[in-house]
């Protein structure tokens, strides 16, 4: 809990630790009513620090006794408090010992140990391991682990840590005992623990050198029907990472546990990673294709982590990104190989804009490698994470794949074993490609996103075509100016007949990757032997993470959108060409005047549906419009109701011009066929679910029946998600409460269709707060659940028209559900504070009441360092 002045940890004061551990030798014993942790540090003195202090992290530790060497210590020998416990230590080589009571029970932070319905299990990153017992919490602390867990043998018959199983047995009343051990040194964040009644399915993965692993994933007995997908991923991502890394596992076995009370998506711990079960149970009766994407790319992330993050990991939290942008990077090219390149490139770039871009454009702005920080759990975001991975993705760019897998094995054989810097990984980059990174490092330490204006000239008579660059950087906390970044643009000249034209230019552009690359604040690009006058794709396959401006016409957006050769850009001209319809339809709105899309947009819309040599899956995601998030993060002041206004009447234009059209793909696109996950099927499936989406909000009664049908006779979830999608966006209302009651009938049962029941609910359009409160009140709601609390309540943020409902009701909601979770879970509680935190950018009264709810947070009682942070950064100017 918060003291006065919540300590702000900064980068440049990093200081290595004065001891080292060399091992930790670790006895939990699980009793009803309380766990006794006995701990044995072998500790060594780090020679280059001349202080003798012994510095470890404790919280919600009940002392039994603490020992140093022979010398058993009273209270006069250390001193204890805030959480860090600190004495003397005279020798270089030392025992520390520790007997400590915690109450997993009713630890309901969900870090540390704790009770996740009948299981225990730990979260130890960033910083739970001090919730277990005392230690030197720091990822830059690697030692190896031996861990002995005691508890009764009937209620948790399965008993899990890091690394390899070395002995069990049984012990009187009724208990027993299993010993691990992990050979691999690794920061106390990695470690894990889980106690409970579960039931494991194995499979095998032979490593390419031949180390046959045992792959293990535990559920509770209920789940165990939906564990197989996750073990065919597992397989697929530790081939990948041998075929394209060279990586392999390194130990005989593999284990994953899947748990219902989780903070995030999952986590790496060595040899047992522990997961969500939202992020790891599937089966086609329950997970949609969405779903299936998304557990097989945290499923490879997880393994991946195994070495970018465990085998070498994180000198201090400033560098998280140093594993979680590096390893973003990697499973997200893991899914463009099993998928589809192109769709999972518009996926990233479309998350990346309604998230990221909106948090650099914030006052929660901060660089990929912060400065500094008060709770490093603030700072697990979508810029560390995805932007980072964007970081990772342009030194690939910038230095080809050859030298990028040099770098990353130089990386991996240099700094084995030790806790590294994203400095670090970049000299690897550096060494073995012979480019001096320098300059491009800026983007790890300015923050914001770059702006890049672009204008052109063409001279028929020369044959020469110009595009003049200027590019500049918005101010963020706490850094005002910004110098130039190295901005890799992939870029391509297209000729009327829609092809590209032969590129020739002295400039910094790289024939081979079709990559110019940008230094300065401004750079002219001469094009020579240009036979007539080109439009100029930009920025191919979204090479930068900036945001791109360059006078384009409709007609030239529509241009591109029908016959740019980069699938991305095809995508991209034509989310332009919408964003723009709507934003001036908005205005329209706003002063009253009628709205009307452009022509240009409307037809582009019907060619794209009828095209035919375009996938299933690229059609539905360029006839899919911009989200709300990307509408606000484009203009000045945020009016609401005129964005939402507008869009509406796009949608309601397109779907009524075009009703036979999306009738007919809807009808056409239906298939008997049993459900395969595969980029084919999920695409076409995606292409089927938003004509339905579009057909029924053209308001036929023939759409309604469609969707009810489908509904019905639905053998799997995917189809079954698409016509809910579509019924309850629509405004039949008596066909959405019978199918959202015959849901709740059928599948209150399974955990993860009831989270998708409270999410749907939250999202239906005319939700109201007091919706809300009585979905709060249904017994399938848990607030400390976060699955729960994330369903239900980020749910009804992301509804747009309900959440901002004019008489600000929707904040304050959110501002007592956060004051109930600061006790419970600050983690969450403070994840929960970012849904207010772009009050400024919205008109003044709205601006105003979203404050005022970031007031009322920041006045409670009690408040913790975590929520603390985030709401006093949202208010500050
Ligand atoms: N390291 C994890 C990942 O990216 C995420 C993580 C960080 C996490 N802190 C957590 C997960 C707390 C759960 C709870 O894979
Ligand atoms: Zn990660």
């Amino acid at each position: 809990m918060r003291t006065q002045d919540p300590k702000t940890i900064y980068l440049r004061e990093y200081q290595q630790p004065a001891f080292w551990v060399e091992h930790i030798s670790l006895t939990v014993s699980l009793f009803d009513g309380y766990t006794e942790v006995s701990s044995e540090l072998t500790l060594k003195k780090n020679s280059t620090v001349a202080s003798r202090e012994l510095v470890l992290n404790g919280i919600d530790q009940d002392i039994q006794s603490l020992q140093l060497d022979e010398k058993q210590l009273s209270s006069a020998d250390y001193h204890y408090a805030e959480g860090v416990l600190t004495l003397n230590c005279d020798s270089d080589e030392a025992i520390f010992r520790a007997v400590t009571r915690i109450d997993p029970q009713n630890n309901t932070s969900l870090e540390g140990l704790y009770q996740s319905g009948s299981m225990y299990c730990t979260q130890c990153e960033a910083e739970g391991f001090r919730k277990i017992t005392f230690y030197p919490d720091r990822p830059d602390v690697m030692a190896t682990f031996t861990t002995r867990i005691e508890a009764d043998a009937s209620k948790f018959p399965v008993l899990l840590s890091n690394g390899n199983p070395i002995d069990s047995g049984t012990l009187e009343g009724g208990r027993h005992f299993a010993v691990w051990e992990d050979p691999f040194p690794k920061p106390s964040y990695l470690f894990a623990l889980v106690a409970g009644d579960l039931s494991s399915k194995d499979d095998r993965f032979t490593t390419r050198s031949g180390r046959d692993v045992t792959l293990r994933i535990f559920v509770e007995p209920q789940n165990a029907h939906k564990v197989d997908f996750a073990l065919d991923s597992l397989k697929k991502a530790m081939q990948w990472d041998e075929a394209v890394y060279g990586r392999e596992y390194d130990l005989d076995l593999f284990m994953i546990v899947a748990s219902d009370f989780f903070n995030m998506g999952a986590m790496e711990n060595k040899g047992l990673n522990i997961f969500n079960s939202a992020a790891v149970l599937a089966s086609p009766d329950t997970s949609n294709d969405q779903r299936f994407e998304r557990i097989e790319g945290i499923v490879a992330h997880e393994y991946f982590h195994n070495w970018s993050g465990n085998r070498v990991t994180c000198r201090d939290w400033f560098q998280l990104s140093l594993k979680e942008g590096f390893t973003v990077f990697r499973d997200t090219e893991f899914s463009s190989d099993m998928h589809d390149r192109a769709v999972k490139r518009i996926e990233t770039v479309a998350g990346l804009r309604a998230v990221q871009f909106p948090e650099d454009n914030g006052p929660m702005a901060h660089p990929v490698r912060p400065d500094s920080y008060i709770e490093i759990n603030n700072f697990y975001t979508a810029t560390v994470y995805e932007k980072g991975a964007e970081v990772v993705r342009m030194i690939h760019t910038l230095v080809g794949p050859d030298d990028f897998r040099r770098g990353s094995d130089l990386y991996f054989e240099r700094f084995d074993g030790q806790a590294v810097t994203t400095d670090d990984f970049v000299a690897c980059m550096e060494q073995v490609s012979g480019l001096d990174l320098t300059q491009f490092k800026r983007w790890y330490t300015q923050a914001g996103t770059p702006r890049l204006s672009v204008t052109d000239d063409y001279d028929a008579d020369s044959q020469t075509y110009r595009l003049s660059f200027h590019q500049s950087c918005p101010a963020t906390p706490g850094q005002t100016d910004k110098l130039p970044f190295v901005i890799p643009v992939k870029l391509g000249l297209l000729g009327a007949d829609g092809n590209d034209l032969p590129i020739h230019t002295s400039a910094n552009y790289n024939a081979g990757t079709e990559v110019l690359t940008l230094a300065d604040e401004t750079t002219e690009v001469v094009f020579t032997g240009v036979s007539e006058r080109p439009v100029p794709s930009l920025l191919r396959d979204f090479s930068a993470p900036v945001k791109l401006s360059f006078g384009y016409s409709d007609e030239q957006l529509a241009f591109l959108a029908a016959n740019d050769a980069n699938g991305f850009n095809r995508w991209d001209a034509l989310q332009q060409l919408y964003l723009r319809a709507i934003l001036s339809m908005a205005t329209e709105h706003r002063a009253g005047r009628s709205m009307t899309p452009p022509s240009v947009l409307v037809e582009t819309v019907a060619n794209v549906a009828g095209d035919a040599s375009l996938s299933h899956a690229i059609r539905a995601s360029m006839l899919t419009l911009p989200g709300y998030a990307i509408l606000k993060d484009a203009v000045d002041v945020v009016y609401i109701d005129d964005l939402i206004a507008a869009r509406k009447h796009l949608v309601k234009t397109l779907a009524t011009r075009y009703r036979d059209i999306w009738r007919s793909l809807t009808e056409k696109l239906s298939s008997e066929a049993p459900y395969e996950f595969n980029a084919e099927e999920s695409g076409r499936r995606q292409l089927q679910g938003l004509s339905l989406w579009y057909w029924l909000k053209a308001g036929d009664q023939a759409a309604f029946d469609f969707a009810a049908q489908l509904y019905a006779s639905a053998t799997n979830q995917t189809d079954r998600s698409n016509a809910l999608r579509a019924v309850l966006a629509g405004d039949a209302e008596a066909l959405q409460q019978s199918l959202l009651s015959d849901f709740y009938e059928h599948w209150q049962s399974d955990t993860q269709m009831v989270e998708q029941w409270l999410t749907m609910q939250a999202g239906t359009p005319g939700m109201t707060v007091t919706g809300i409160e009585t979905l709060m009140q249904h017994p399938a709601f848990d607030i400390k659940n976060p699955n729960k609390v994330r369903s239900v309540i980020v749910g009804f943020a992301m509804n747009t028209e309900s959440f901002h409902d004019a008489r600000g009701e929707g904040y304050a909601l959110l501002a007592k559900v956060v004051q109930q979770l600061n006790a419970l879970n600050p983690q969450l509680a403070a994840r929960l504070v970012t849904l207010l935190s772009d009050w400024k950018r919205y008109d003044a009264d709205r601006g105003k009441m979203m404050a005022s709810a970031l007031e009322t947070i920041l006045a409670t009682e009690s408040l913790s360092s975590n929520v603390f942070e985030m709401a006093q950064r949202a208010l500050k100017d």
